[in-house]
């Protein structure tokens, strides 16, 4: 594991943006697996601020979302579908075909079938990754087999606590989702994983320095052999 850590965020995501914008024009084509949730929202607001400059296209990037809630419909806008296209898509060159969402709409079943199916076409360059506070990478909450392929997850309650600041109500936070599994994310070529915050500290800890156990998901990126950690001063203040 390589980890950068950085005085100030807007340290950390100037450098994680570059990464993207070298990544993206060393191959125009190039596959990336994408995340949602609050951390890689200026990461995003970069990549859209290069596209604007011209300092990069993504014109034949292809994306793959680890996540979606179940029951949301698309037009929800905590909907990743919906997310997405307000925080990147809407505002960049891609062509929305190229662009894969697990759909949290289709019988779950189906829906799996249909993003297992695409996914496993593609080999991921670049993953994206945010952390729970309890350790979660997509939806896959501690107690996820490593093993484990696209699947329907129950959220954790704290999961469903964390992600009820976006919505009016905790009742409101759906308690289902479809989730990238963790061999799936594994597979990618490459791992970039940003935590920031003190709130994420204790789960950074525990990835870096503690055992590889299902209980702590993303201790499994401890076995991949590119991974990159971006944390500010406040998420890395448990490291060694
Ligand atoms: C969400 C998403 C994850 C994300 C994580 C952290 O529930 N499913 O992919 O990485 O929780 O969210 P945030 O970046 O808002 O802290």
């Amino acid at each position: 594991m390589k980890i950068n850590v950085f005085e100030s965020k807007e340290e950390l995501y100037k450098s994680v943006s570059e990464f993207y914008i070298k990544a993206i024009n060393d191959k125009p084509n190039i596959i990336l697996g994408l995340a949602t949730g609050t951390t890689p929202i200026p990461l995003y607001k970069n990549l859209i601020k290069a596209y604007q400059d011209k300092l990069v296209s993504f014109k034949d990037v292809v994306t793959f979302n680890l996540d979606e809630y179940i029951g949301l419909p698309k037009t929800h806008k905590e909907s990743y579908y919906s997310f997405m296209r307000a925080q990147l898509f809407n505002h960049i060159d891609i062509n929305l075909d190229n662009t894969h969402i697990p759909s949290g709409t289709l019988e779950p079943s189906e829906a799996i079938k249909l993003f297992q199916k695409e996914f496993d076409s593609f080999q991921v360059d670049i993953q994206l990754l945010g952390l729970g506070s309890n350790g979660h990478i997509g939806f896959n909450e501690p107690g996820t087999s490593f093993e484990s392929t696209t699947h329907q997850t129950n959220l954790a309650k704290s999961t469903i606590q964390d992600n009820s600041r976006m919505f009016d109500s905790v009742d409101e936070v759906p308690t289902k989702s479809i989730t990238m599994g963790i061999k799936d994310i594994m597979r990618a070529s490459s791992i970039v994983m940003i935590a920031t915050g003190n709130q994420k500290a204790e789960a950074v800890y525990k990835m870096v320095h503690g055992p590889v156990d299902e209980s702590l998901p993303a201790s499994i990126l401890q076995k991949h052999k590119d991974v990159t950690i971006y944390l500010d001063k406040d998420a890395a203040s448990l490291l060694k």
